[in-house]
């Protein structure tokens, strides 16, 4: 009687969790999530032909045997688990991924690993979090034929040996981040013939002297104590595609295999470029490669860094956050697929032509970055550019020079160019009109004090950044040129006053950023411009011209108000933005006054007619009109009533 109840109300539970669980991407028999339920123990009344089962984040302790023979996908990822018992898997034949991470299987180490080692056909496994340490991982690794995909973040490895994945010949994937690891023994890898992605970040690896896996397109070796990347000397071809080695100590670029397919390298956060020219960067680089792997046999004479970056397909590198002092403009321009170059961070102050001459002609030798597309030199200190960077760029779309001391040229006037028609060999400053392709350019922050005319002439600007050069004078003319293409404006904090902003009719400008100056009048020319978003906050307007902003309207899609000193009573304008439904994303900051009073900007929208009562014309003219008719009407009530009585009168006298 009562074991009938206890199987009815365990019905009704399970019952009840079915409909709750249904929303926790429950799709019928195939899967079930249990995921956040409480649970101290599997359910026992489980469909048996489960495929998919959720366990994630409970309480679960203890695994006792699981009868479920059609389960694929186990999750049991962040429980408690600390005991397996001995058969808890052997019914899961058909068991491929397997989630344990974030437990406690750092107990009972013999027991649970005799367990897993059931799970033969297993092809994922996660065991991240579960401060496993060397001998512990080779245990639960022990008849894992089939693994694929292995993941053991957040553990304490500090050792990798051959032995490890010895019986895991099938590994496609292996990430063993945030651990200890500092050595990793020959053999360790190498076997694993199918291996594409290797994950080894936030370990403790000092230098990698000999690498020499073919076969791996992704590696990732990111937040280490690298000093050196050497490649194996060998004349194979590398699937390497991926190279993340961001994070460490290198002081050299790393020697990459000679036949590799590197398309993305990430070298940001290092300390490359330390306090040498890069001439003698690349000897130390050398000798260092033929110390580790020619042993010092034969006398260098070869430029192996060279020579290997010259076959490299690189479209993307990294190399912010270093120490250059000098520009490498040997290295880089060997890359003649590079679109992408971020240098940003680093301490390149002067950018000469470092590069060696030509022996015959003793000329400057012209180098080309002939695919570069993005070049980012953000925060070096930048001063001088060389003339012949500039025309190296010949692709060049966007350049970001945020936070240097870059000026721009005065254009050379014909007399000028046509004494020296070779080159403006001023570096002190930069001549952009040489550079036809240019489309997007931040100079923010570069104490700019003069934008003379014609600056810009000859580029294909669609975005120009020139905000935060607080004392910046525009000539007249400073946009001649690129009037016409011209999308986006930034000319916030440039200490303007409404004088000083003299821009001409700019038929593509969208976007225009005019905060943070003392202006108060806004440049009547906006009407040529179809702008979509207009920033005007922080300036000391007191009106908006009410025609102007009507013919923005049809156009804009958000304006910036906030932080001027507009007056309630002078604001039809912004009656006009309300009623065109465009966006005021500041509005609940903006204010206006009245008198002395301060009062939000959305208050004073809903209650205007509260606010301006003091207002002269509209209600001056109301007020007669309500005296007059009261007046009206009174005369009217009173010459009726005498007639009235006069009437009345009459008629009693009759
Ligand atoms: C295992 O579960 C954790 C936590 O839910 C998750 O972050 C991780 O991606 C899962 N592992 C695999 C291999 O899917
Ligand atoms: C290894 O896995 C296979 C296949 O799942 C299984 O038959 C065998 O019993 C396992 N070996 C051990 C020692 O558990
Ligand atoms: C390398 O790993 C780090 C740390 O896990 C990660 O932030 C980074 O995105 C990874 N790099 C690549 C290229 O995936
Ligand atoms: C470098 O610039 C690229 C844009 O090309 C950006 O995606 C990347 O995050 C930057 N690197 C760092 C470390 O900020
Ligand atoms: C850069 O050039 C300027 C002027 O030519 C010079 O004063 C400065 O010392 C140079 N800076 C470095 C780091 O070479
Ligand atoms: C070089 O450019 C700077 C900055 O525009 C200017 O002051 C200087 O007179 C120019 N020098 C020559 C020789 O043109
Ligand atoms: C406008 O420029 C200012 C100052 O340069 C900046 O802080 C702000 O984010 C910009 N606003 C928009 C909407 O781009
Ligand atoms: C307001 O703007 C229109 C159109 O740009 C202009 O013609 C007019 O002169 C402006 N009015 C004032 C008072 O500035």
């Amino acid at each position: 009687m009562v074991r009938h109840m206890l199987v009815n109300l365990l019905l009704l539970w399970s019952l009840g969790h079915d409909l709750y669980t249904t929303g926790f991407g429950d799709d019928g028999l195939k899967g079930q999530s249990w995921s956040n339920q409480n649970l101290y123990s599997i359910p026992l009344d489980l469909d048996v032909r489960l495929q998919k089962l959720d366990l994630s984040n409970n309480f679960i302790r203890q695994l006792h045997t699981i009868d479920l023979l059609y389960l694929e996908q186990l999750d049991l990822s962040s429980n408690q688990l600390e005991l397996i018992s001995k058969g808890a898997f052997e019914n899961l034949a058909l068991l491929e991924e397997l989630n344990l991470s974030v437990n406690a299987l750092n107990n009972n180490l013999e027991r649970n690993s005799k367990s897993l080692q059931s799970l033969g056909r297993l092809k994922s496994l996660d065991i991240s979090m579960n401060s496993l340490g060397d001998e512990a991982v080779k245990l639960y690794l022990l008849n894992k034929s089939s693994l694929e995909k292995l993941k053991m973040t957040g553990n304490y490895l500090t050792t990798l040996t051959h032995k490890l994945f010895k019986e895991s010949q099938d590994l496609r994937s292996i990430t063993i981040d945030d651990n200890l690891i500092s050595t990793i023994d020959g053999g360790t890898f190498e076997p694993l013939r199918k291996l594409e992605s290797l994950s080894l970040a936030k370990n403790n690896l000092g230098h990698i002297c000999d690498f020499k896996l073919p076969q791996v397109k992704c590696l990732n070796l990111s937040r280490n104590s690298i000093q050196f990347f050497v490649s194996a000397a060998d004349n194979q071809v590398y699937n390497l595609e991926i190279l993340d080695l961001s994070h460490n100590k290198l002081l050299y670029f790393p020697i990459v295999p000679k036949f590799n397919q590197l398309k993305y390298l990430y070298l940001h956060h290092n300390m490359v470029g330390t306090l040498t020219l890069e001439a003698s960067m690349v000897s130390e680089v050398n000798s260092l490669y033929n110390d580790i792997v020619r042993k010092g046999n034969v006398r260098i004479t070869k430029n192996y860094l060279h020579s290997n970056w010259r076959l490299m397909p690189l479209i993307y590198i990294d190399l912010s956050y270093n120490h250059f002092t000098s520009f490498p403009l040997e290295t880089l321009s060997l890359l003649l697929n590079l679109e992408e170059l971020n240098f940003s961070f680093n301490c390149v102050q002067n950018l000469t032509w470092n590069v060696r001459h030509d022996s015959e002609s003793g000329h400057y030798r012209q180098l080309y970055f002939p695919s570069l597309k993005y070049l980012n030199m953000q925060s070096n200190g930048l001063a001088s550019v060389s003339p012949l960077f500039l025309q190296a760029l010949t692709q060049v779309e966007t350049i970001n020079l945020q936070d240097n001391s870059v000026k721009p040229c005065a254009p050379v006037s014909q007399m000028q160019s046509s004494i020296s028609p070779q080159l403006n060999l001023n570096s002190s400053c930069v001549a952009f009109g040489k550079l036809r392709t240019l489309k997007y350019l931040n100079l923010e922050d570069n104490g700019i004090k003069i934008l003379h005319a014609n600056t810009f002439q000859k580029t294909s600007l669609i975005s120009l950044n020139l905000a935060r050069n607080v004392h910046m004078v525009m000539q007249v003319g400073a946009l001649e040129g690129v009037q016409e293409t011209l999308q986006s404006l930034m000319m916030g904090e440039v200490n303007m006053n409404s004088s000083d902003l003299l821009l001409p009719c700019l038929p593509a400008l969208t976007h225009l950023n005019i905060s943070n100056n003392y202006l108060t009048v806004l440049p009547s020319n906006l009407t040529c411009s179809p702008l979509r978003e207009l920033s005007i906050k922080n300036n000391s307007f007191l009106s908006l011209n009410q025609s102007l902003i009507k013919a923005l309207s049809t156009h804009l899609h958000a304006m910036y108000i906030s932080g001027n000193d507009f007056n309630c009573c002078d604001a039809q304008w912004l009656k006009i933005l309300n009623e065109s439904r465009i966006k005021l994303p500041d509005i609940s900051q903006s204010t206006c006054f009245t008198g002395n009073t301060r009062i939000q900007f959305d208050e004073f929208l809903t209650n205007s007619s509260l606010y301006c009562s003091t207002h002269k014309k509209g209600i001056h003219s109301g007020q007669i009109i309500i005296v007059v008719l009261f007046v009206v009407i009174l005369i009217t009530v009173l010459i009726m009533f005498a007639r009235k009585l006069c009437c009345t009168n009459k008629s009693l006298v009759v």
